[in-house]
């Protein structure tokens, strides 16, 4: 099956298209819309879907003339319908109903927290399960199980800022640019010996929600302490951001060894935009390693948003046979336990 999948959530207009089960990226274009938000400080979502809508007619066409196919040779059309902006989530949903329509494609919608586990399937295809996952985005701090295709289980969430958010406004705080998570990694580089890089003991910050009785994170009173430091100046901004990054990257890797461990998970996931984090990435790994579980972190470019890995999940849904009415939504909340609306079962394709 050859599919083409559509991603507009937030700031970045994507297409990817995709062959299944195969599992090859015959292409994946992004055009990130981080330019344009980073004045603000953050995305500005009726800027995100006007921009969405003049870029993604191009980003499709670009798609597929690197894959080079032809949209006679798609099977199927996968797309983002939440969670996210709902302005944004519509112009990518609008546009993929009427391809599916058109070309009398199956169409589905994509949860876009699956897509973001799907990234590290497009890498290993054949990767053991039950999996613990750690999603951390922009948007998202999820930890869950899964147990099957399609078959989730939540075991912890943040109860206020996602990772990348915290990410985000401690940058802004310490007079970084958007967005944040590249540029405290930045400040905060390794080795810390040499100049201009943070030192994590220079500064102390609380550690975010250690709570062992939860598998819940919550970052905003580690927001706060980043906030005071930066206000009485306790220590230059390479040195808070590099004791902001270890107190973030500490408490992610802790809570989710505990639930690879408790949950006899045979294999860990960690994805979603900050798990493009160097130190998340190496301190995940030494653990995992410890544990002798196996790991699986998508590539850098497919850690980030992307239609690749919705593309992904979209096939694997139609391969059980599940595909989305034309009465597809676009969900500002979605939950990943929960079947995605409007799916039918057992019924092959749309408009045909
Ligand atoms: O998954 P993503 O591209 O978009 C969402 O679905 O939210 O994640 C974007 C988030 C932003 O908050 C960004 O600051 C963070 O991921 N991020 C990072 C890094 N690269 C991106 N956080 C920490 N370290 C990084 N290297
Ligand atoms: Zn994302």
């Amino acid at each position: 099956m050859r599919i083409l999948g559509i991603e507009t959530s937030c700031d970045e207009t994507a297409a990817a298209v995709l062959d299944w089960p195969l599992v090859r990226v015959r292409s994946s274009v992004v055009a990130s819309q981080v330019d344009l938000h980073a004045r603000y400080g953050g995305v500005v979502p009726e800027l995100a879907s006007r921009r969405h809508l003049e870029r993604l007619g191009p980003v499709i066409d670009e798609a597929l003339d690197r894959a080079a196919t032809s949209l006679q040779e798609l099977d199927a059309i996968a797309v983002t319908c939440g969670p996210g902006l709902v302005g944004a989530l519509t112009v990518g949903v609008a546009a993929a109903k009427s391809l599916s329509l058109a070309l009398a494609l199956p169409l589905i919608g994509v949860n876009h927290v699956e897509g973001h586990i799907y990234a590290a399937f497009l890498d290993h295809p054949d990767i053991v399960l039950p999996a613990v996952v750690l999603i951390v985005s922009g948007a998202h701090t999820d930890l869950l199980v899964m147990h099957g295709r399609g078959a989730y289980e939540m075991l912890g969430r943040t109860r206020d800022d996602a990772a990348g958010e915290a990410f985000d406004k401690a940058a802004r705080a310490l007079g970084f640019a958007y967005p944040g998570g590249p540029a405290i990694e930045q400040a905060a580089r390794l080795p810390r010996a040499s100049r201009g890089a943070g030192r994590t003991d220079a500064v102390a910050l609380p550690l975010p929600f250690p709570d062992e009785a939860s598998f819940d994170f919550s970052f905003s009173g580690l927001k706060t302490a980043v906030l005071r430091a930066a206000g009485r100046s306790a220590g230059s901004p390479a040195d808070i951001a590099a004791a902001f990054q270890d107190a973030v990257t500490r408490v992610l890797v802790d809570k989710t060894m505990r639930a690879a461990r408790t949950r006899g998970a045979r294999t860990i996931i960690v994805t979603g935009g900050v798990a493009a984090n160097a130190l998340l990435r190496s301190r995940m790994a030494e653990a995992a390693g410890r544990a002798g579980i196996p790991l699986h972190v998508p590539p850098l470019a497919l850690c980030t948003d992307n239609a690749a890995m919705i593309a992904a999940a979209g096939a694997d849904h139609l391969s059980r046979g599940e595909c989305s009415s034309l009465r597809l939504g676009a969900y500002a909340d979605m939950d990943i336990t929960a079947p995605i609306p409007e799916t039918q079962v057992g019924v092959p394709r749309n408009g045909g």
